[in-house]
């Protein structure tokens, strides 16, 4: 069998028991995230302070009725097919299902046998807006594997393996937040999270303030996006520095020996894992958003991955009246911006930031709070 094709298909978004004929043997869903702070930290062994989003996705699982795994993305409204038990080495299948398969063969590689399934993904997260799409997909399937075979994997292995799927069968050199915020966050605390030792603590936000997620309109995809080539040059910044990573690098200063770019690369994550540890220090709203203000600037500065429907989008939510502070969040190259807003006003603070932009032709749109929740 070969790694699948992915099929279109008419008739738009079914539930499974439409589709597989039966209703499922297990259904488990997991989060998307929102970055407040730590940008391009993790796979520098640093800080992060995620916090997970409302919108969740689903995968619901049952037996398959032939030797092989049928795959459905309600969303997408895409089939694929997969060998059950297959060669280690076959080859990733397009879209969704290269998610899937890696979900399946890490587990399997833990030493869990996977029978042939019917697996259905339906999802909310928002598509390349950065907020792990991909992530929530990895864990909501390890879940429901877990859920169905009864492994014995804790939450922090399900992050590990999500990773895992996405370095190994999507190709991008990801660190371990997104899976981890995706598996250990939740909507109310922000995760304070040590990607080295994966040692972490629950926050509370910044007293009187909430969280504003407004997507960009500029699309990004994270293979494609320079992402895997600032983790090349921290990794070569690193060395350089006779460092075992930018986290072990405590002073920006020690950044100005390295020759352009890798001493701006650096400077952003020394001065970045700063932010984020002093914010797990319990900042108010006002000096937690001062530190996503800078984390702004050093990402399109010093790390250059925004894009200038991006910093259009965050200068307008900063100079809008009860913003603490607004960046932008995840990978960057597009994607959406994160705010700190006063309490009870991110709906009317997002749709009044959303009417005023519009950069050659992008439209805003608010994702977090979500409209009438
Ligand atoms: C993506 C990756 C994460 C992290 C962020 C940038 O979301 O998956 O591991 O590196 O970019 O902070």
């Amino acid at each position: 069998m070969s790694g699948g094709a992915a099929e279109g298909g008419a008739g738009g978004a079914r539930a499974y028991e439409a589709v597989f004929g039966a209703a499922p043997a297990v259904r488990e869903s997991a989060p998307g995230r929102v970055n407040l702070l730590g940008e391009h930290t993790d796979y520098n062994d640093g800080f992060v302070m995620p916090t997970a989003i409302p919108q969740r996705t689903t995968v619901a699982l049952g037996p398959s009725p032939d030797g092989r795994h049928h795959l459905y993305a309600a969303d997408l409204d895409e089939r694929a097919t997969l060998s059950a038990g297959g060669a280690a080495d076959e080859p990733a299948p397009p879209g969704f299902a290269r998610y899937l398969l890696g979900c399946i063969r890490l587990f399997e590689r833990e030493g869990f046998a996977v029978p042939p399934l019917c697996v259905h993904v339906s999802s909310r997260v928002p598509m390349g807006a950065g907020l792990s799409s991909s992530a929530a997909l990895e864990v909501a399937a390890l879940r429901a594997l877990r859920s169905l075979t009864g492994a014995a994997l804790s939450d922090e292995r399900i992050a590990e393996l999500g990773q895992r799927a996405e370095i190994e069968f999507a190709g991008v050199n990801c660190g371990i937040m997104d899976q981890m915020a995706s598996s250990l966050a939740d909507a109310r605390h922000l995760l304070f999270l040590d990607t080295r030792t994966l040692a972490r603590r629950l926050l509370p936000l910044p007293a009187g303030a909430e969280i504003l997620v407004i997507d960009s309109g500029v699309a990004r995809t994270l293979a494609s996006s320079g992402y895997n080539e600032r983790r090349a040059e921290c990794e070569e910044a690193a060395r350089r520095l006779g460092a075992r990573a930018l986290r072990d690098v405590p002073d920006p200063a020690a950044a100005a020996a390295l020759p352009e770019p890798l001493s701006r690369r650096a400077r952003h994550v020394i001065t970045e894992n700063r932010r984020v540890l002093e914010a797990a220090e319990g900042l108010s709203a006002g000096a937690f958003g001062e530190r996503m203000n800078a984390s702004h600037a050093s990402l399109r500065d010093d790390y250059e991955v925004s894009v200038p429907a991006l910093d259009a989008l965050v200068a307008l939510l900063q100079a809008t009246p009860g913003v603490f502070g607004a960046r932008l969040t995840g990978a960057g190259f597009g994607g959406a911006c994160v705010a700190l807003v006063a309490s009870g006003q991110a709906a009317a603070i997002g749709e009044s930031v959303c009417r005023e932009y519009d950069t050659a032709g992008q439209r805003g749109r608010v994702l977090v709070p979500e409209r009438g929740a």
